[in-house]
């Protein structure tokens, strides 16, 4: 008698484990965090979703955190509600040092602590970096000093890049073709402070012409096991013309990484990364994210982000077979993982608010959301007395998946025709 009640113990404590809901927790509220989410429930419903500070779109999936929080906040939030694991998106918190903090508390959470995460955050150390250890990047100078500056570009006559050293949100990179584009550049970062502090130092780079591509990897501290390649399309206007964005739209796999590039790639610029990793001791348990030139058939690293692409991962997740859950469980288990993925194509076009990346209008009602095919994402939209409104600069991910990118990208902009907002802009360009 006593043996069967503590069977039937037994049996409810297991079945009590097997009905636990894993929890987690995801830092960032854009398009990219809602695919995340939506990745993580298709392959299993029972997990419970936190998002901070999430979108109208993550709202439905899960639970948006609506405090204004820290991220010691957020650690002390994740600790009282027993998240199970974090997964960093945006940048932001990575720079914040949410990593050291949340392992400091005894939590599990995906990303780089802050040391690693200055390959995103610092340029000139993730150059340096490149420097010592082989990695084949563009050519570059260093400058504290405005007049020291200036008397280089004075001597230079070749197309440039300047970039602050902070990430400047994004916006620290500034592409000038002619000296007195690139003077006025420089004066508006070093004199003026366009970029805050960011620009108190700068770095000067060689201009590649090429194709772009984007890289985005697992690294588990021992490996990197890359994803599909995919191709972002950084600027606001069509043949990418104007302003830098958060990217507009993006293609996977890119038609650009043949095989002899992805053989040059691992040689010249994953190989030696994990090398430097190891040996600078900036191993973490997060993303690795490549930002590519290929330019005569060679690839140069133009950066390295510390986390997953926006709108790469929109793009790619729909093509991932493998359970992400179960990745990331075992990449932190230290084992061994491969990533299967449906040999597919993918098309992501990003609409955007008229106006972005600078001054634009939010609180626009959107029509069509409801009734749109899977997959899609919502990036700056929330959801007020029923009705979905802009409230960003990037608003909807709409993806189209084929047989080939002419294929997907007919979906997409398909899907595209049945969305409707005023002010929507978007780029006619993607995948062609
Ligand atoms: N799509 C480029 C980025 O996420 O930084």
């Amino acid at each position: 008698m006593i043996m069967e009640l503590q069977w039937l113990l037994l049996e409810k404590d297991i079945l009590n484990i097997k009905k636990k809901k894993m929890k987690i927790l995801i830092l960032g509220g854009g398009g990219r965090e809602h695919a995340m989410g939506k990745k993580l429930l298709e392959d299993d419903h029972s997990i419970h979703l936190y998002f901070y500070p999430g979108n109208g779109g993550t709202s439905i999936i899960g639970r948006n955190i609506e405090n204004h929080y820290t991220v010691l906040d957020l650690g002390f939030f994740a600790k009282k509600n027993a998240i199970d694991i974090t997964i960093v998106g945006s940048e932001f918190f990575l720079l914040e040092g949410v990593v050291d903090i949340f392992q400091n508390l005894g939590l599990k959470i995906v990303g780089p602590h802050y040391l690693a995460a200055k390959l995103e955050g610092n340029r000139i150390f993730a150059k340096s970096f490149m420097e010592k250890y082989g990695i084949r990047t563009p050519k570059y100078n260093i400058f504290s000093c405005y007049e020291k500056a200036i008397n280089f570009l004075k001597k230079n006559t070749n197309s440039i890049a300047i970039k602050t050293n902070g990430i400047a949100a994004g916006k620290g990179v500034i592409l000038s073709h002619n000296q007195n584009d690139a003077i006025k550049a420089l004066k508006n970062i070093m004199i003026e402070k366009k970029f805050g502090k960011s620009g108190n130092q700068i770095i000067i780079e060689e201009f590649l012409q090429g194709k772009e591509a984007s890289i985005i990897s697992i690294f588990n501290g021992k490996n990197i096991i890359p994803f599909l390649s995919a191709k972002d399309y950084k600027k606001i206007g069509e043949n990418e013309t104007g302003l830098n964005t958060g990217g507009m739209g993006a293609i996977v796999p890119n038609p650009y990484i043949t095989n002899s590039i992805w053989i040059d790639f691992k040689k010249n610029i994953l190989e030696p990364t994990l090398k430097g990793l190891i040996m600078e001791k900036l191993t973490f348990f997060g993303f690795l994210y490549f930002g590519l030139m290929i330019t005569y058939n060679k690839v140069y690293l133009l950066e390295y982000n510390t986390r997953i692409g926006d709108p790469e991962a929109q793009t790619l997740f729909p093509l991932m077979k493998s359970n992400f859950l179960n990745l990331i469980q075992s990449s932190f288990q230290h084992q061994e993982i491969s990533i299967d993925w449906k040999k597919l194509c993918s098309c992501c076009v990003v609409l955007s608010s008229r106006g972005y990346p600078e001054k634009y209008e939010s609180g626009k009602i959107i029509e069509g959301v409801n009734s749109l095919k899977e997959p899609f994402y919502i990036a700056g939209a929330e959801i007020k007395q029923k009705k979905w409104i802009t409230s960003s600069g990037r608003v909807l991910n709409i993806v189209g998946i084929g047989n080939t990118i002419q294929e997907a990208r007919k979906k997409a902009y398909e899907k595209v025709q049945t969305i409707q907002f005023e002010n929507l802009y978007f780029r006619r360009d993607i995948g062609l």
